[in-house]
């Protein structure tokens, strides 16, 4: 693609505009070698090399991360009082990330945060139904009728009734572990589908997201980038 080099160094946050037309004129910025004093001057971005004081400056790129979202902390980019999801993931881009839908405070588990806004407007899309997955531990025995109540939509107070949620017992018990499938995103959905069999949900994860699932391996808290396939993956939904 063809761009100007003052606004592909801004893109790389190399400096704000003005800053890298100064870079520019001062000849600190060289394509192919051969210093470019012209901020205007057009660039194809795969193929020429662009560099800042003999430092190749790479092309704007999208970015995707997988975090395991810890308690506590709110999914936002800014907040005035708790810590954001953003806050924790320390890198370049860090601030044009946002998450891809929110998990509630005390939620924790999958959570996908990234600069591509249209790959998390076709993800959160109510027509497209992605598919979420929650590993719940509920306060007292969940039985096999709630697991039908819940194929059949529950009443939860919005204008129509939930979309059909698959349902499994893990374990039954005084406090019961299950799992549910939704394909919806309204707010507090999962707590609200359980509050409508008059049963409260205590502990919440989501573990998987389409066909992507959380990392086993990441501790609440810690995040890594997500590989080419599950991109791939997760565009192809
Ligand atoms: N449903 C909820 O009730 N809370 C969440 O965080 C996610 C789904």
């Amino acid at each position: 693609m063809l761009v100007r080099l003052d606004k592909f160094l801004t893109e790389a946050k190399v400096g704000s505009r003005s800053e890298v037309k100064n870079y520019i004129k001062k000849g600190l910025v060289s394509v192919n070698g051969i210093p470019a004093l012209k901020p205007e001057t057009k660039i194809e971005t795969k193929k020429d090399k662009v560099e800042y004081q003999g430092e190749v400056i790479a092309e704007k790129r999208f970015v995707y991360y997988m975090l395991n979202k810890p308690k506590g902390v709110v999914s936002a980019t800014v907040d005035n009082v708790n810590q954001t999801v953003v806050s924790l993931i320390k890198e370049k881009y860090q601030d044009e990330l946002f998450p891809v839908g929110r998990l509630d405070k005390d939620t924790e588990g999958l959570l996908l945060l990234t600069n591509d806004g249209q790959l998390a407007h076709d993800l959160l899309s109510p027509k497209k139904h992605v598919d979420k997955t929650y590993y719940a531990l509920i306060r007292g025995y969940v039985t096999n009728s709630e697991v039908e109540k819940f194929k059949e939509g529950l009443d939860i107070g919005e204008k129509k009734p939930t979309m059909p949620a698959d349902l499994s017992i893990l374990q039954p018990g005084d406090v019961s572990e299950i799992q549910v499938t939704i394909c919806e995103g309204k707010f507090h959905q999962v707590k609200r589908m359980f509050q409508a069999v008059d049963k409260e949900v205590i502990y919440l994860k989501r573990i998987s997201m389409g066909r992507l699932n959380l990392d086993k391996n990441l501790q609440p808290g810690e995040y890594r980038q997500l590989s080419e396939s599950e991109i791939q993956m997760l565009k192809e939904k």
